[in-house]
């Protein structure tokens, strides 16, 4: 695991940025694991201005999304098909057809989240994953508890999730309780992981998965067991370490 500890949140976003450009640049049809939530936003704002500049073509690159949830449409605003379309398909000018996000609208949830892991696979697998993680270590919707072996599947979202994330929605009543989400052993089998979070709400969480235990009570400290994993981070989120 290598931690990288950077003065401001910004600077985590252009630094995320730069590998990822990286790993385009090697591999023009590269398939990039995305993330949803605030953390991540400064990296694709960063793509974005490299695509619109000219600077990285991102042309033939496709895309996997981590999760999804359960019981809102796809018009929803805050759907993560919405969300992905509205922060990373449209300003990065990804082609749409090849950005997916697991489909929480399915009636046969289980088949949906066989059928994501298929088209992964089918697509030649994860070459990067960009991670944020859950003030209670979650990684994608993989609550503490959740399997180190689980593979794309339907979870039921912790209170604490649940009000992490009703600021995105009218009222907290309105937070879906349930999505599909990735599961930790799809996220392993990414070729390479790169964690982002900032701000002192994470350094708790930060310090479980970066020198805690292996635990599935934190699922992003399996991250310990991967070949290639990077932990970025700002100052405030790096506090606990
Ligand atoms: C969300 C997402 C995760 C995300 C995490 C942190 O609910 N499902 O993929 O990493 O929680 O969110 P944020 O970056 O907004 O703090």
């Amino acid at each position: 695991m290598e931690i990288v500890i950077l003065p401001s949140a910004a600077e985590v976003g252009v630094l995320a940025a730069r590998k990822i450009a990286r790993v385009v640049r090697d591999k023009p049809d590269a398939v990039l694991g995305l993330a949803t939530g605030s953390s991540p936003l400064a990296i694709y704002a960063a793509l974005a201005e490299q695509t619109r500049d000219g600077s990285l073509d991102v042309s033939r690159v496709s895309a996997f999304a981590l999760d999804e949830y359960v019981g809102i449409p796809a018009e929803h605003p805050e759907s993560y098909a919405a969300v992905i379309a509205r922060e990373v398909t449209g300003p990065l000018h990804l082609d749409p057809a090849g950005v997916q996000v697991p489909d929480g609208r399915a009636v046969d949830l289980e088949a949906a989240g066989e059928r994501y892991e298929e088209a992964i696979r089918a697509a030649g697998g994860v070459d990067l994953q960009i991670l944020g993680i859950g003030a209670n270590g979650h990684v994608g919707f993989n609550e503490p508890t959740s399997s180190f072996a689980s593979r794309t599947r339907i979870k039921t979202l912790t209170e604490r999730t649940r009000s992490d994330n009703a600021r995105f929605f009218d009222s907290a009543d309105d937070v879906p309780t349930h999505c599909l989400t990735q599961g930790l052993g799809t996220i392993m089998d990414a070729r390479e992981l790169l964690l982002v979070a900032q701000g002192p709400a994470k350094a708790a969480a930060v310090a479980a998965a970066v020198e805690g235990p292996v635990t599935s009570m934190c699922p992003a400290s399996i991250l310990q067991h991967h070949r290639r994993a990077t932990i970025m981070v700002d100052e405030d989120a790096a506090a606990r370490l």
